[in-house]
């Protein structure tokens, strides 16, 4: 990738960035990392990206290194050195540079390191795989067991998704003791009998931003909510299916393990939800 990165306080072109290998992120994955999407070159559900990172950290005792005001200053700075006008910004603080490699965690005098970055996407909102559905195939959830954590440490994630792309899908759900956790980088929902279903927050799931806005914006239009676990089967034979995450929004699911959810197509419940999501959180972004 190129463009403008940031690296603990510097702006610099991307070739030119680079971090320690004694730096605690990169040796035992101790980083947590936030994704923000940009529309209209403005930040989507920033103030609650920004308290989940603030609790990420909190959770693995490391100290924020910024405060509100400057985590939005960096994050707009990047959105308008790269002239982002619909995409992502990417930050991760990771425990810092010990200048070794040892379990424990460093002294407190040793900084965290701040990494960032904005990426172009163009057709996040008018996105063909919104239109298309996704064909989903189930996996077990073989992650740990903090996953309320938004760590860097992401290598089940990846290998989901990599063998869900293998088995000719799109995407993974991640199913334990029988039950759908969530997508390999989504939150993950049925629909029946027009009643929105998924799985209650815990330390199982992370706790999608999207998710939060999305249930709160359909509880507002008077569509119910029911914050519950379901099974594969229950998802294939539920009227319509999807996923929400930062920057797919809220994106039909129309087949699971090769079973056509509901018609086989993106359902209508979905399909609003994502206008309403688009919507009102572009009233809301920075
Ligand atoms: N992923 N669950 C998991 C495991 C995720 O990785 C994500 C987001 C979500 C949705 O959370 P949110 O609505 O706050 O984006 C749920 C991001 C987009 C990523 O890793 O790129």
């Amino acid at each position: 990738m190129t463009g403008i990165v940031y690296v603990n306080g510097e702006y610099l072109p991307a070739e030119e960035a680079k971090i320690s290998v004694f730096d605690r992120g990169f040796l035992m994955a101790d980083a947590i990392y936030e994704l923000t999407a940009v529309v209209d070159g403005k930040l989507i559900d920033f103030p609650a990206h920004l308290a989940r990172l603030d609790r990420s950290l909190a959770e693995l005792d490391i100290v924020n290194p910024h405060g509100y005001d400057e985590w939005l200053a960096l994050h707009r700075e990047l959105v308008a050195r790269n002239a982002v006008t619909e995409g992502s910004v990417y930050v991760e603080v990771t425990r810092g540079n010990t200048g070794e490699r040892a379990f424990e965690y460093p002294p407190a005098e040793i900084p965290p390191t701040v990494v960032a970055f904005a990426t172009n996407r163009p057709g996040i909102v008018d996105s063909p795989a919104a239109a298309a559905g996704l064909r989903i195939v189930t996996l077990p959830d073989l992650r740990w067991q903090r996953r309320d954590i938004k760590t860097v440490q992401l290598i089940y994630q990846a290998q989901a998704k990599m063998l869900a792309k293998r088995a000719g899908a799109d995407d993974g759900w991640l199913v334990e003791d029988g039950f759908v956790t969530e997508g390999t980088s989504n939150n993950a929902y049925i629909v029946r009998k027009g009643r929105i279903v998924t799985r209650p927050l815990g330390n199982d799931i992370l706790h999608g931003i999207t998710r939060a806005s999305l249930l709160r914006f359909a509880r507002e239009a008077q569509m119910e909510v029911e914050e519950r676990q379901f099974t594969v089967a229950e998802a294939q034979a539920a009227d319509e299916a999807f996923i929400t995450s930062a920057t797919g929004f809220v994106t039909p699911v129309v087949e699971i393990d090769g079973t056509a959810v509901g018609t086989g197509k993106p359902g209508p419940v979905a399909l609003r939800l994502r206008e309403i999501y688009i919507d009102e959180s572009r009233k809301t972004a920075l």
